[in-house]
């Protein structure tokens, strides 16, 4: 345990947070527990931030961390406290100081689209028509919700809820309340400002009492429904506002699950919003060993529809998250198919996110406790800090290497995100998160290549090997600059007249 008690006042991260480094997700409860009760929580992680300094990682997000009743923690009781599963807010501020003093930023998620129904705002909201919480939801009467043909919704990426309008046992008003995600996710009304003024308190209190770096956003789409949308829109550009007059350099990224066009507006509020596509093609990619996506030509077109908006938007890249089946299970915990997935992650431009235990090549698949399982940190029986919430399905000791025995195999998965990782950061164009995508004349099966270019000028060419033989790429008249491999994931690649030589599952960084 480290030795710092309650302090008063943070070191300082390097601002602003997100436009270089590389992301780190982390579900609390399956990470690191540090007092045996089988669960994990926040001293957890200030014991392991040495690991993900190591790692590289330059800022941490926490999934939920305030009080809830559920595993999950996404439908909060208590905007301003720590749910007492993972600690106290000293503890929190602990491991904010100890980040901090890493340079490692902190950013929290941020879950304002809903309440659960126990906060308090709910059960006043419930007693009835006249109570001033009232309007802190949206309540209608059966007849309103017929008559208005609000009774169903479309199911969406992130909510199967077909039947959003739910009624309170035991109430003497007829009355329902929207809950788009289930009953226990009551739906708060942006259109009230005194909703409003305390959401914007939470806000401050976060950045300026506590000291967090910057938010991410849950359901960040569906304050509104689909058919208000631009209401969703211009609510994030007055919370852009709140959080840079409030901390200025502080991060914000938006769940906003859907097509990158609709994606694009968020970016007017958010500095940066999550990739799902993108996610999507990754692993087809890999699996077929050629891009027959036309990866780069789909991400040229989705930073232009987004630079429209905000030339300074950061895009977030990921491999999965806690929603979505993970990375090592998609790729049958092929280790060169995991490797070639971090080669793209960590050299395609934008901010890469690591889901927690994706560099060790944790698998699971839906449902969501599977794919949020207890991180190996070593064998079963050396394991002190291993978390015992609930027993790994999909990664168990026997599925999945821990990261102790990675660490002393210099051909790991975790050595191989290291190596990158560390890369990335000493590298001004690729650790630079707003550099910009340009495409390459190369067009070789088996292949995926691009140039990002810094606001400074300079650039590189990157080049991926998808197949598992070497390829020798030959350049198009316009990536002639390139004369030497500044990076290299495996030995062997070499430059020669015009041409790059790249040993299989491999990539090279050219200048
Ligand atoms: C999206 C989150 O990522 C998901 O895990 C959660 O259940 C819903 N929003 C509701 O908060
Ligand atoms: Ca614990």
């Amino acid at each position: 345990m480290l030795a710092v008690s309650e302090p008063d006042v943070s070191p300082s991260v390097l601002v602003p947070v997100g436009q270089t480094g590389v992301h780190y997700e982390i579900f609390v409860r399956s990470f690191a527990d540090s007092n045996g009760d089988g669960i994990g929580d926040l001293n957890g992680i200030t014991n392991n931030l040495d690991y993900l300094k190591d790692l590289g990682v330059s800022a941490i997000w926490l999934m939920p961390i305030s009080p809830s009743p559920t595993y999950h923690k996404y439908d909060v009781t208590d905007y301003y406290s720590i749910d007492p599963e993972y600690g106290t807010m000293d503890d929190f501020k602990r491991l904010i100081y100890e980040a901090h003093r890493r340079s490692i930023a902190v950013i929290i998620d941020l879950v304002l689209h809903h309440t659960s129904i126990r906060h308090h705002w709910f059960q006043e909201s419930a007693k009835g028509p006249d109570n001033p919480y009232r309007k802190f939801y949206n309540w209608l009467h059966p007849h309103e919700i017929k008559a208005r043909k609000l009774a169903t919704r479309d199911i969406t990426a992130d909510s199967g809820e077909r039947n959003p309008w739910h009624s309170v046992k035991g109430s003497t008003s007829p009355e329902q309340y929207y809950g788009m995600f289930w009953s226990g996710m009551p739906d708060l009304n942006f259109d009230y400002p005194p909703l409003r003024e305390e959401i914007f308190t939470i806000v401050r209190y976060w950045l300026n009492d506590i000291g967090v770096d910057g938010f991410r956003l849950d359901a960040a789409r569906h304050l509104y429904r689909e058919a208000e949308e631009p209401k969703n829109h211009a609510f994030w550009e007055e919370f852009g506002r709140v959080v840079e007059t409030a901390k200025p350099g502080a991060y914000s990224v938006g769940e906003v699950w859907t097509r990158p066009e609709r994606i694009a507006p968020y970016f007017r509020g958010l500095k940066a919003n999550f990739n799902f596509d993108l996610q999507l093609m990754i692993p087809e990619i890999i699996r077929r060993e050629d891009d027959t996506e036309d990866l780069i030509e789909f991400m040229a077109y989705v930073h232009g529809a987004f630079a429209n908006v905000n030339p300074q938007f950061i895009d977030g890249l990921i491999l999965s998250n806690h929603d979505q089946n993970r990375i090592g299970s998609l790729l049958k915990g092929n280790l060169n198919h995991l490797k070639v997935a971090a080669n793209l992650l960590l050299t395609l431009p934008g901010l890469p996110y690591l889901y927690y235990g994706e560099e060790i090549g944790m698998l699971g698949m839906k449902p969501d406790e599977h794919i949020r399982e207890p991180f190996l940190w070593d064998t079963r029986d050396q394991d002190r800090q291993r978390t015992r919430w609930r027993r790994g399905t999909y990664t168990t000791s026997q599925t999945v290497n821990p990261l102790a025995r990675q660490q002393a195999d210099p051909d790991s998965l975790v050595n191989h995100y290291k190596q990158l990782i560390n890369f990335r950061n000493s590298h001004p164009v690729l650790n630079d998160n707003l550099s910009r995508l340009e495409q390459t004349g190369i067009r070789q099966k088996g292949t995926v290549s691009f140039i990002r270019r810094s606001g400074n000028g300079q650039r590189v060419l990157v080049v991926h090997n998808l197949t598992r033989n070497p390829i020798e790429v030959v350049f198009s008249p316009g990536e002639t600059w390139c004369q030497r491999v500044v990076f290299a994931t495996a030995l062997g690649s070499s430059v020669s007249d015009n041409r790059v030589l790249i040993p299989g599952y491999g990539c090279v960084v050219l200048e």
